[in-house]
């Protein structure tokens, strides 16, 4: 493949014939990245058993970590699953269309090549409208990992994905910038209790409010990483180690600002993600700053925490520092729990 073909769309309006052509690109087995509400998605047939081993190929993925397949509709689901839980109707009324997938028995008509050879099945109904109208136009379940090359950060700008893949997929459907910026929350409903694989925007809180009994995989651990090979612990790396210190955050604001002057002194370039707190501590030292918003807003953390850490790279930093989550409320825990899985080295200040 050469030529990766960039299409401009409106987030609320996209022209159908624009959608048309990426949704007919889809259903001959192209690879499309698309915008979801979380992040940028790769998109392929998911039931083109060949197409899809072109999509572990284009982003060096390893065959073991399975796909999540995404539909328009509720009713697409009932093809690709053998039982339809009560919990996972009661959720799909909740949150679908919306960044919660849930893990489900899967059903034959599922290449084992979509679900690393898994006998379940990672679904999920995106909220993003031009995610929404490509996959209506296509009226095919679509697969679609994050649309970053393996171990780099999550796209959340066309402009990643093509630093990642151009040349090495058919199109690129550009609507801006996404809206969540954290992939989003896989819940296993094949296991008692309901466990929350990977932390997202659909929250834990969120989640036991309507189904009590679900619980969290242990952080950036074992269970969750046996369970589902893609979250192994080390996943959303920058090109720079990054140093992650976690703990009381006025301590940890401390022991950072302290590490990168010893770094500056000893002649590197370094790199901070910074809530403006951070900022202004760090005012006067030679650092080069991936902005995080205000200290105290999850919701702006993340939307921007991949595309910080991809600026970062882009400055040729030789390390990365960052402070860890204040807490684990909320959408703070997918926060904590993608810096950790980004970070070389952590550093416990309390
Ligand atoms: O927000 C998102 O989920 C984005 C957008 C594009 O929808 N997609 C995404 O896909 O983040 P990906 O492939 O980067 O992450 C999918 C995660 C992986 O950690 C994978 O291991 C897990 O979902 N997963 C997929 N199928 C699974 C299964 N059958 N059982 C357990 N985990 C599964
Ligand atoms: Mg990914």
């Amino acid at each position: 493949m050469s030529l990766t073909v960039v299409i401009q769309v409106d987030r609320d309006r996209p022209r159908p014939s624009d959608i048309a052509r990426a949704a007919d690109c889809l259903r001959r087995g192209g690879l499309v990245a698309f915008p979801t509400e979380t992040v940028y998605g790769l998109g392929v047939h998911a039931l083109d058993a060949e197409a899809v081993q072109k999509l572990f190929y284009a982003k060096g993925r390893p065959a073991n970590d399975p796909l999540i397949v995404h539909v328009a509709e509720f009713a697409g689901i009932a093809p690709l699953v053998t039982a339809m839980p009560d919990a996972a109707a009661t959720l799909a009324a909740r949150f679908w269309p919306g960044p919660l997938t849930l893990v489900l028995p899967r059903s034959r008509a599922v290449p084992p090549a979509v679900t690393a050879g898994l006998d379940t099945v990672a679904v999920r109904i995106p909220a993003h409208p031009v995610a929404h109208a490509l996959l209506t136009a296509a009226r095919i379940p679509i697969a679609a990992p994050s649309a970053n090359l393996f171990s780099r950060p999550s796209p959340t700008l066309a402009a990643h994905v093509l630093e990642d893949l151009n040349g090495r997929i058919d199109m690129i459907v550009d609507a801006g910038a996404t809206d969540v910026g954290v992939e989003s929350t896989v819940l296993d409903l094949t296991v008692s209790p309901p466990l929350v694989l990977r932390p997202g925007a659909i929250t834990l809180e969120i989640l036991q409010s309507v189904l009590p009994a679900v619980r969290i995989a242990s952080p950036s651990g074992e269970p969750a990483a046996m369970r589902s090979p893609g979250l192994l612990p080390k996943h959303y790396a920058p090109r720079a180690p990054l140093t992650l210190f976690q703990g009381d955050p006025a301590a940890a604001r401390n022991a950072m600002t302290a590490l990168a002057r010893h770094a500056i002194a000893a002649g590197q370039r370094v790199g901070v993600l910074a809530t403006a707190g951070d900022a202004r501590a760090l005012e006067g030292l030679q650092v080069v700053i991936g902005e995080l918003g205000p200290d105290d807003d999850a919701e702006v953390a993340a939307a921007k925490l991949y595309a910080a850490l991809r600026e970062l790279d882009t400055a040729q930093v030789d390390v990365i520092l960052a402070r860890g989550a204040p807490g684990d409320e909320g959408l703070w825990r997918a926060l904590g729990d993608r810096l950790r899985r980004a970070s070389a080295a952590i550093v416990d200040v309390d």
